[in-house]
């Protein structure tokens, strides 16, 4: 059993980290829930030996421990996969899984590194090739590789960071069937994450954290979905928002035939067809990086396509510039806010009326020739959307990443668009602002808008797509209905297995 007492730590400005107490019991896995910036990494980063703690102790099986490095925590059987992979990638598997080690003074010899790799992937199911080179592994198999790693140490006590953001659904299953078999061998696990789904799914019990502070522990078997949301949030969440039916309309949003290259030149977009109706939410699901940005930067007039044509109400918009298509009524959520979707140099009122950022013209909203209209309205803006900021006049670039994607977001979604673009549009914010976003984006089919929204993340294409196609290699390759029964298959589809899906 594992103590962590009244642990405390401070960084300049923000107490992490504050008086939180957390047991790890052997076997369990042991969930860490909270939003972003709750204080989760913080606290296990100190377990991990990455950081000090201000104040507070740490027991293992009953004795004091101080951990002043990872080395130190492995010699203790602490291991962390951390959220950003350590691999060196000219090495091979086995090289990697004993290079911590190396530096310990242990030289084992590589024939038997290899076999107890693969001995370690037969028991808990994580198959990696140890001679493979880190650089041509998928993320799946990198991740894998960092926990082989860990095990290979001989670790009782396993933390990883928010391991199932970077998987498709069924690396997550297999991850989740590992971390049961890990239990099995009396292995205890930290698992953190902020997708209650998943929570549900893997824990024993659960520790929220809310802004440094620990809410509470409980049972899994004791609690419910929306019972941790509001603990995680402070206040009752809409968990499930209701997917509501809209009787669809004319088609507004088209695309026929689009090829689209990316910036080095290969072809990102390969042919993609799809309708959008008035009302209607059509998901795009994808891992990044299979034509996704080309895609939503084509329909917005950002880049050229090769080929096709883009038709919003039945214009052909395809040679149309970006301003003339923000006045037809097309509203574009980028996934790189900070770096297409606002001028840091303006406030964030000039930044919450300045609609044609993109064009770098004058901000022609009519409101603008009003002052006190503007303050009023970006007042309400800023309260409306949760946007954390000294004030309206503040500089767009002083404020956090997860306020200026808000900022974006309430210039996007309070014009009433004909159709909305919206690309990962929640990627980084908070449960709260997240819920928010669905709400919002809901609200905007409700009055009509076509939405075609480009997720990785399927409960959230669940929750809003009325229909949802995959993503991969630049190609549509089939499509299913938002339904959880279709998980697995659209996982398969998004990781390139073919034939998986319904006719494109
Ligand atoms: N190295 C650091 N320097 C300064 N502030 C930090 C550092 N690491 C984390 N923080 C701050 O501590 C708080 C908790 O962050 P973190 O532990 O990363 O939260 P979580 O993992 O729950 O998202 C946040 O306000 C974050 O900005
Ligand atoms: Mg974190």
């Amino acid at each position: 059993m594992l103590e962590m007492k009244d642990i405390a730590k401070s960084f300049p400005g923000v107490k992490a980290v504050d008086d939180v107490s957390f047991v790890l019991k052997s076997g369990e896995v042991h969930t860490l829930l909270g939003e972003n910036g709750a204080g989760k990494t913080t606290l296990m980063n100190i377990l991990f030996g990455i950081y000090r703690q201000d104040s507070g102790e740490i027991l293992i099986d009953g004795k004091h421990v101080k951990i002043s490095s990872p080395h130190n925590a492995i010699a203790h059987g602490i291991g962390m996969v951390q959220q950003h992979f350590t691999l060196v990638p000219s090495f091979t598997v086995a090289e990697n899984t004993v290079l911590g080690l190396r530096e310990l003074g242990v030289f084992p010899r590589t024939g038997r590194v290899e076999r107890r790799i693969r001995e370690l992937g037969d028991t808990y199911g994580l198959k990696v090739d140890p001679d493979a080179r880190a650089w041509t592994l998928s993320v799946g198999e990198k991740q894998r590789v960092e926990i082989l790693k860990i095990l290979y140490t001989g670790a009782k006590i396993l933390i990883l960071d928010e391991p199932t953001a970077v998987l498709v659904p069924h690396e997550t299953r297999a991850l989740f069937d590992a971390l049961r078999k890990m239990k099995e061998a009396d292995t205890s696990v930290v698992f953190i994450s902020h997708k209650l789904d998943e929570v549900m799914q893997i824990s024993d019990r659960i520790t929220v954290l809310r802004k440094g502070l620990a809410v509470d522990t409980v049972d899994k078997k004791a609690t419910t979905k929306a019972a941790l949301a509001k603990m995680m949030v402070g206040r009752d969440l809409l968990v499930d928002v209701p997917r509501t039916d809209v009787e669809t309309g004319s088609k507004i949003l088209e695309v026929k035939n689009l090829r689209v290259n990316d910036d080095r030149g290969l072809t990102a977009v390969n042919d993609i067809s799809f309708t959008v109706r008035a009302g209607e939410v059509l998901g795009i699901a994808g891992v990044e990086g299979n034509g996704q940005r080309e895609l939503a930067e084509c329909i917005y007039g950002m880049r050229k396509p090769l080929n096709g044509k883009v038709f919003i109400d039945g214009q052909d918009i395809t040679r149309t510039p970006v301003r003339k298509r923000v006045q037809l009524g097309l509203s574009f959520i980028p996934q790189d806010r900070k770096g297409m979707a606002i001028s840091p140099n303006l406030s964030v009122e000039e930044n919450l009326f300045a609609k044609n950022y993109a064009t770098q013209s004058v901000p022609s909203h009519p409101l603008l020739s009003n002052r006190t209209g503007v303050s009023t309205a970006s007042r309400k803006l800023v309260r409306d959307f949760s946007i954390v900021t000294p004030s309206e006049k503040t500089r767009a670039k002083y404020l956090s990443g997860g306020n200026i994607q808000k900022v974006v977001l309430a210039r996007e979604l309070s014009s009433s668009p004909k159709a909305v673009i919206a690309a990962q549009p929640t990627r980084g914010l908070d449960v709260g602002a997240m819920e928010f976003v669905y709400k919002t984006l809901l609200e905007q089919k409700k009055k009509g808008a076509a939405v075609l929204l480009l997720a990785g993340d399927l409960d959230e294409l669940f929750r809003l797509a009325d229909r949802v196609a995959v993503i991969y290699g630049g190609k549509l390759v089939g499509y299913a209905s938002p339904d959880s029964s279709n998980r697995e298959k659209i996982g398969l589809m998004m990781s390139g297995a073919s034939g998986a899906g319904d006719e494109a």
